[in-house]
């Protein structure tokens, strides 16, 4: 990508969430126009609210980011207003119930894949023409310390980010002759409330110690911010070297070096 950062154009899934929203204030920050999308009506308008002088244009979008008439809309959105896409940040997910595998039910598994899979597989089937278009750009998925490891209870969350991984290694593949880079930001443990829904099978009934246990497995021994996961969502996106694509970044305090 050469155009200024003024003239980019990116899509942020999962907007109005900790690590969304911290993406669309870096990204606007920098002069970029966002389509900033979410299924939180209210959340994606308090994210808005707070955002003050940003230098690029952050349009909402209320959508069902598994839902391809919903995708195809939000993509042509943008580029309507903007005449075209230089980048996707594909941020929403849901972790599901926390349950070891005999107890785990399919309809958890579907809803799972329907969230964290089908979204990045549709966000990024309907982005790619635009970004070929533009002669190249650049798609960001994230995927999860669960992307590259087993954790106990969190099957279907780890298997699907594992197939965020699996697919973004074949669009990079597919699409590095048309300069469109694709990788994935793999967060460890990060201080949202989504790490905490998982603390009950870490350590039933004691939220504290099981605090504790996760923080104990991070070479760091802290939780990593949501803005931390964005700032390399963004660098990936507006600044990152055009030979970087295909790539896992674990941005986890070390934990998956240990
Ligand atoms: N929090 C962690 O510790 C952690 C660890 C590893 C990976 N992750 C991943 O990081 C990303 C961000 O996590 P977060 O903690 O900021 O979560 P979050 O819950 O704050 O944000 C996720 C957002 O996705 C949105 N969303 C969910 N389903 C949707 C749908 N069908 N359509 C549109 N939007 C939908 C939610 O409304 C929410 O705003 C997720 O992909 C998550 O799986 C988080």
């Amino acid at each position: 990508m050469s155009e200024p950062d003024q003239q980019r154009v990116v899509i942020v899934t999962g907007a109005a969430g900790a690590m969304g929203s911290e993406a669309v204030r870096l990204l606007a920050g920098r002069g970029a126009h966002v389509l900033a999308t979410d299924a939180d009506a209210d959340g994606l308008e308090r994210m808005a609210a707070g955002l003050t002088g940003a230098a690029g244009e952050v349009a909402t979008r209320v959508a069902d980011i598994a839902d391809e008439a919903a995708v195809q809309g939000l993509v042509e959105a943008a580029v309507d207003r903007w005449g075209g896409l230089d980048g996707l940040f594909n941020i929403a997910g849901i972790v599901g119930d926390v349950s070891l595998t005999l107890e785990a039910t399919t309809e958890n598994w579907d809803r799972i894949m329907r969230v964290n899979v089908r979204s990045v597989w549709l966000t990024i089937k309907h982005c790619l023409p635009h970004l070929v278009d533009r002669g190249g750009g650049a798609i960001v998925s994230t995927g999860s310390y669960l992307a590259i490891r087993g954790v106990e209870g969190l099957g279907a969350y780890g298997a699907s980010k594992h197939a965020v991984i699996g697919l973004s290694r074949t669009v990079a593949v597919e699409y590095a002759a048309q300069e469109v880079r694709v990788n994935v930001v793999c967060p460890g443990a990060m201080d949202t409330h989504m790490i905490r829904a998982t603390y009950d099978v870490v350590c039933p009934g004691d939220p504290v110690r099981a605090e504790e246990i996760v923080l104990g497995a991070i070479p760091q021994r802290r939780l990593a911010q949501p803005a931390e996961l964005a700032a390399v969502g963004t660098w990936l996106i507006l600044d990152a070297p055009s030979h970087l694509t295909g790539q896992v970044i674990p941005v986890d305090g070390g934990r998956s070096a240990a």
